[in-house]
Order: C-alpha cells, then structure tokens, then sequence
C-alpha cells in the first residue's frame, strides 16, 4: 500500500485537527507523501476554508487523494462535494472504505474527529488505500453526477 510517490492532502477543522495530526504522522510513518492544508491549531475556524484548499490542492493536481475531518463529518463531506471532480465520502467501517475507492471512486474520504481514534481510523484507511476502482457500470454512474438539468 505506502507509496512514497502519492500524495495524500489533508484538511481539518479546529474539531479534526487531532486526528488529522495522527493521522498525517501515520501516513508519513507509512512512507506517503503529504500536504497540509490546515487548519494548524484548535482555534475555532470554519471547516468549508479548509474544505475549499484540499479540494484546490486535489484539483490543481498537488495531491491525488484528500483526507477531510471535521467534528462529524459531515460538515467537510458537505463542503468538498460542492467542487466538481471531487467525490469526498464519509466513512466509518472498513468495509465502507473499500467501496467508496472501488464503486465510487472516492478521492476524498472523510473522517468523523469527534468520534474516532487513530486506533479505529488506520484500518478504515488502509481500506480505502488498498482499494482500487473498479470502473465499469460504477463509471457510468460517476458520469451522470455531473449531469445536472
Ligand atoms: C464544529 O463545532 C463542528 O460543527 C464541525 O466540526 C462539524 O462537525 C460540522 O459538520
């Protein structure tokens, strides 16, 4: 799975930025490349700033794959999915890592800070690392989310 040559972006809010540290140190121990793109401290900010800068980093092709963590979630998943390209989803098992990468070529999955150790947050993201694309009938569906009337 570690791949020196992949870049992993990651992004938080003041409520994800412990995990998104543990979870930066873990993907350096692993031997991934990364690229903060804060927030850098638990002072209170907003999380859609730091949605917006992972989302440009992944678009402007500085990193292939984005962590996202907010206090549940759902605030970031909500804030990524705004920009085109981008297929951020929010995970709690293993197994729903997997199918994100295989069925929904997920490029950035999201963590619940609040509600997750780093103990449970490596398998989930080993998962989702060991995952690859399946494509075939799942592309054709990614296809028709940009398909707005
Ligand atoms: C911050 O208090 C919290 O609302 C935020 O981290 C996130 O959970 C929102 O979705």
């Amino acid at each position: 799975m570690p791949d020196d040559t992949i870049t992993i972006a990651l992004a938080s809010d003041h409520a994800g930025y412990p995990l998104k540290v543990q979870v930066l140190n873990w993907l350096n121990s692993q031997g991934f490349a990364t690229l903060d793109c804060g927030t850098y401290s638990e002072e209170r900010c907003d999380y859609p700033v730091y949605a917006h800068k992972l989302a440009e980093a992944l678009l402007g092709q500085r990193a292939l794959f984005g962590i996202g963590i907010c206090g549940t979630g759902n605030g970031i998943s909500m804030a990524l999915n705004r920009h085109r390209g981008i297929r951020a989803a929010l995970c709690w098992t293993p197994e729903l890592a997997q199918l994100a990468h295989e069925h929904n070529n997920a490029n950035v999955l999201t963590l619940p800070g609040r509600f997750m150790t780093l103990e449970q947050a490596i398998p989930i993201l080993e998962a989702f690392f060991q995952a690859t694309f399946q494509a075939g009938r799942h592309q054709r569906r990614i296809d028709q989310l940009d398909q707005l009337q």
